[in-house]
């Protein structure tokens, strides 16, 4: 069998790069290790920047975002029961919208449900062939046969554990990596959010963050050992540690209530470099791990997306290849700037086992200057709205 583009991974990035190209006449063909409802389950991400709104709207599927997504135009940054506003607005005009990446992920199913273009589920043994010559194939298990697809070009966006970077010889690719001491427990509860803005609490007991999904729905997360399992915070614990970490008339007006999802992510910071090799192209959690603090690691997957879809659009337009030859150097040109973001959120509002009193005095001025100067406050809005692609 052939096709154009064989994408590989129906997480967002696989999805949204499926789409864009699907409604420009270009053919793909894309693969999923799990079940649709497996997928449909995870949740992860909440936090979009105006950047994958627009994106999303260009690929024909912000229709249900706009109805429901919830616009943010500043978060409160809490620290030793006190805090103080960043206001996106005042600061750069603009704004993030609150939209979870579950629904986002359904409205690029059902859209490519819509175009009858081929997605296989539950696909085993993904193997790329050929990837650095003319005709690359991909071969895989599915409904108990093996299956074959030749194409032009292999997008890999599976993700972290997926096999597409893992297909790229070890000496044609640099890995860099800083494994950080701690995890984040998250919550989903059917209460009504805290409050109207999302909350970063910096504690000494650890990070908390209070977010949400919508106006009946919340998402919280609080800081945890690495090791900790999460049979080892039974509701109760968990509403209790968030309650004691985050400013007190928060704490007194949180509804608790019971989880419908808890789990445990560790954080890590990642970057495999380049993200082309040949015809294969990485993107998304596929070829780089933010940790969480900041949202950015489902944007950053939709920013690699954007450059991706340009430079195979500009290809099957007019056999031009310079967009395919810029696309690593432009996508990591951005993700370090995010790998740089989401690292200093993740210093500035974490406690850390090794931290000394000289570091704690660090994380205390930084937080002081912040919250006095316009000048740091935008730099914070700015890389939080997202670096503009
Ligand atoms: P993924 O969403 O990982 O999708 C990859 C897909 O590829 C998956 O569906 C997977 O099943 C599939 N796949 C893997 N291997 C194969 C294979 N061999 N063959 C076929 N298919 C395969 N970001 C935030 O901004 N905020 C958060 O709160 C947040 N929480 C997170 C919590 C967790 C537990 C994780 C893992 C990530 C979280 N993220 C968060 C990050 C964000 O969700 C990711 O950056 C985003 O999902 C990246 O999208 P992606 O499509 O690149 O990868
Ligand atoms: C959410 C996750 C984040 O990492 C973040 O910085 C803000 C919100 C969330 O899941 O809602």
């Amino acid at each position: 069998m052939r096709t154009q583009v064989v994408i590989i991974g129906g997480g967002p990035a696989g999805l949204l790069l499926g789409q864009l190209l699907q409604r420009q006449g270009i053919d793909t063909v894309l693969l999923e290790r799990h079940s649709r409802e497996y997928v449909l389950a995870r949740i992860r991400a909440g936090v979009l920047e105006a950047g994958l709104v627009d994106l999303l709207h260009q690929a024909g599927v912000g229709e249900r975002m706009q109805r429901n997504g919830l616009r943010h135009e500043e978060i409160y940054l809490a620290h030793s029961n006190r805090g103080f506003r960043i206001d996106f607005r005042q600061l750069c005009d603009s704004a993030v919208m609150v939209y979870g990446q579950t629904e986002l992920t359904l409205d690029l199913y059902q859209a490519r449900d819509a175009m009858n273009a081929t997605m296989l589920h539950q696909v085993d043994q993904v193997e790329i062939h050929g990837a650095d010559t003319d005709k690359p194939r991909v071969s895989f298990i599915h409904d108990g046969r093996e299956q074959n697809f030749e194409c032009d070009f292999i997008a890999g966006c599976d993700g972290f554990h997926g096999v597409s970077r893992n297909s790229v010889p070890a000496d044609q690719r640099t890995l860099f990596e800083r494994v950080y001491p701690l995890g984040w427990l998250g919550v989903l509860s059917r209460t009504p959010p805290v409050s109207d803005e999302l909350i970063y609490a910096s504690h000494a007991r650890g990070f908390a963050l209070c977010s949400m999904r919508s106006p009946g729905l919340s998402r919280y997360y609080i800081q945890v050992a690495l090791e900790d399992s999460v049979q080892q915070w039974p509701d109760e614990a968990f509403w209790r540690e968030l309650k004691r970490r985050i400013p007190h008339d928060a704490a007194e007006s949180i509804v608790s209530g019971d989880s419908i999802e808890k789990s445990i992510a560790p954080l890590r910071s990642f970057v495999a470099e380049p993200m082309r090799w040949g015809r294969l192209f990485l993107c998304g959690d596929a070829a780089h791990i933010v940790p969480p603090t900041g949202a950015k690691g489902l944007n950053l997957a939709a920013s690699d997306v954007y450059y991706l879809w340009r430079a195979l659009s500009q290809y099957y337009e007019d056999g031009d290849e310079q967009d395919i030859d810029n696309y690593s150097a432009m996508a990591l040109s951005r993700v370090w700037k995010a790998e740089r973001f989401s690292w200093s959120m993740t210093n500035l509002l974490h406690r850390f086992p090794e931290q000394s009193q000289f570091d704690l005095r660090m994380q205390q001025a930084q937080l002081d200057y912040l919250e006095s100067s316009r000048a740091a406050q935008t730099a914070l809005a700015e890389n939080y709205l997202g670096l503009p692609y």
